[in-house]
């Protein structure tokens, strides 16, 4: 199966005003050229609907970094239904990132909550899973996945995964410049497209699954070569105009 490279930016808590205009304008002087891709900016919540107004007639999408799993709106201070993140003109959303999983106490029953309820609000959710350097040391990467993203599938059911992206994206990767090679990324992606092959063998054909953790324009290529490898969730080298077409580009070079 020819699946669509996917590269996303997560913008963590990072922008203003100024910044954004800045990056998104050097964006969109290239997005002609990646028409064999989809790329997507996730920027913080508050900058979403600037952001979308900016990205207006080009070809990069709209994604959120996280929404509150209530599926109605009602008294969750400081929460953001799934809802208004579709108003606002997104069409993805992280869910399960480990910096929420590890800083704020998301548990995989919380995720699967947001995963369903971002769903619910048409939105396609990136379904982040990795594990932390002392579980791979230990040797339990598998089981920590397999926990990971059966959460979701107990929860939503099989069919659910038509609609969503996979992001393998391992703790001791992300922000820390050491990348997993691609060979363990592959080994990784393979597991997970095989755990849900189990359940359902088309689905798990067609599932988008991104690799996640200090992908830069230099080690872009390599890792989407894999066959397992659908594109990339891409932190600190997204803030660059620069470096985020790079990565891009190095996508539609392959372009499935
Ligand atoms: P990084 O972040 O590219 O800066 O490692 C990736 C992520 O956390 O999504």
């Amino acid at each position: 199966m020819q699946r669509r490279y996917l590269v996303a930016g997560n913008w963590k808590m990072n922008g203003s005003y100024a910044a954004n205009s800045a990056l998104i304008a050097g964006l969109k002087q290239a997005t002609a050229e990646f028409g064999a891709i989809e790329m997507l900016v996730c920027p913080p919540a508050v900058y979403l609907e600037s952001v979308g107004r900016e990205l207006a007639d080009s070809r990069l999408l709209l994604g959120a970094q996280n929404l509150c799993e209530q599926v109605q709106a009602g008294a969750f201070t400081g929460e953001i239904l799934g809802a208004m993140l579709t108003e606002v003109g997104c069409r993805y959303v992280i869910v399960g990132h480990s910096e929420r999983r590890a800083l704020y106490g998301e548990d995989d029953a919380r995720v699967a909550a947001k995963f369903a309820a971002a769903q619910a609000a048409g939105l396609v959710p990136i379904l982040c899973v990795g594990e932390t350097l002392g579980e791979r040391e230990a040797g339990v990467t598998e089981k920590v996945l397999a926990r990971q993203l059966d959460a979701v599938i107990q929860a939503c059911g099989i069919a659910a995964l038509t609609h969503s992206v996979l992001a393998y994206e391992p703790v001791w990767a992300i922000g820390t410049g050491r990348t997993a090679s691609p060979e363990q990324a592959q080994a990784v992606h393979a597991f997970l497209r095989g755990e849900i092959a189990k359940r359902d063998a088309i689905i798990a054909d067609s599932l988008r699954i991104l690799y996640g953790g200090s992908v830069k324009a230099d080690n872009a290529a390599e890792l989407f070569a894999m066959g397992d490898v659908d594109g990339g969730l891409i932190g600190g080298a997204a803030l660059k105009a620069a470096d985020f077409l790079a990565i891009c580009s190095a996508a539609q070079r392959l372009g499935k």
